[in-house]
């Protein structure tokens, strides 16, 4: 086992912070939580900030070894107005500046920060092109969000900070997150591919995810970006119908109309509707990790009650 770690983690509380907090903290890390209202978390320390004010309790960053930043306004929580807008991108971005600013103040150095990042960086409209972790950035509002998050990320490896940003594929658990919006109509015989059915669904299972923060806290082979999905990107519409087949549902060939999707989600349709394919090459190439749910339909089944 690697040695105890002092690891803070930003957005702790949520679908990819709970799960990991338990991985880290079975492993003997040492874990401080920052989040704006959570009770005590079993496995770590949870200390109050608000990001929006400039406020962070400043006993979390005290030793700091490693950063995790997953904190973020949901996506696809609220229609995209431009209050949301503007929510999404500064949760992503000002704790970033306000952890280095109270380090620096407090001459704390952390060895490692670690990045929550989006696939959504690339361009979301070419379905032709496989996007690598080289690939350009699309203009997307999206893409926009992941650019500045990811500039964020560059004021600690300016530092000489080991940084690795995880430009993660749409993350699949039983409860959390989009999976289940995405399997309730399937689960009522309404399973059929939205819009074209073209665009790609780049993909990761929960454990899979939070195994690779692990390695990433961890190993210092991990610098940089890195595509985090699964090897087998598909597309909306053959993920729809893997879903029906395991859920024993149809699968409808008749496709739900865009336009609905656009009247019911406003200009957030572009979730559902847009999708770049998504190769894992450095993950591929130059980690040697063990996806636990490399296949689509082995991790649907994991989820399958
Ligand atoms: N899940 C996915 O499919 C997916 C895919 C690609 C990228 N990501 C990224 O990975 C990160 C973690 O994802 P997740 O699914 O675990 O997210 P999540 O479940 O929505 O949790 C994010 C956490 O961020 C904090 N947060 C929410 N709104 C905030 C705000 N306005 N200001 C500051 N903090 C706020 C919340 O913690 P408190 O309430 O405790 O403060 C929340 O628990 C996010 O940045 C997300 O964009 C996720």
């Amino acid at each position: 086992m690697a040695t105890s770690q002092n690891i803070l983690i930003t957005g702790g509380t949520g679908l990819i912070g709970s799960r990991l907090v338990e991985m880290l903290g079975s492993k003997g890390h040492k874990i401080a939580v920052l989040s704006r209202q959570a009770g005590p978390m079993r496995h770590a320390k949870v200390y109050r900030w608000d990001p929006g004010k400039g406020e962070i309790d400043s006993r979390a960053i005290e030793n700091t070894d490693v950063i995790i930043h997953l904190a973020g306004a949901g996506i696809g929580e609220k229609r995209w107005t431009k209050a949301r807008r503007r929510e999404i991108l500064d949760s992503r971005v000002k704790p970033v500046y306000l952890i280095a600013e109270k380090m620096k103040i407090a001459g704390v150095i952390p060895s490692v920060f670690v990045s929550a990042s989006g696939v959504s960086l690339y361009d979301q409209q070419d379905f032709e092109r496989r996007n690598t972790e080289k690939s350009p950035a699309g203009n997307s509002f999206l893409a926009e969000v992941v650019k500045e998050w990811e500039h964020a990320a560059d004021i600690f490896s300016d530092q000489g900070v080991r940084t690795v940003k995880m430009r993660t594929g749409l993350v699949l658990d039983a409860k959390g997150g989009a999976f289940p919006k995405i399997a309730a109509p399937v689960k009522m015989g309404l399973g059929a591919a939205l819009g074209s059915g073209k665009q790609w669904m780049p993909w990761i299972h929960l454990e899979d995810i939070c195994r690779l923060y692990v390695e990433a806290a961890e190993n210092p082979a991990f610098r940089g970006p890195y595509n985090a999905v699964a090897p087998e990107c598909v597309t909306n519409r053959v993920f729809m119908k893997e879903l029906c087949r395991i859920l024993r549902r149809p699968f409808w060939p008749v496709n739900v109309p865009a336009a609905m999707l656009k009247i019911i989600f406003g200009e957030m349709a572009a979730i559902l509707l847009e999708g770049g394919n998504c190769v894992n090459e450095r993950i591929r190439n130059e980690i040697f990790f063990h996806y636990r749910y490399p296949a689509l339909a082995g991790a649907l089944e994991s989820l399958h009650d």
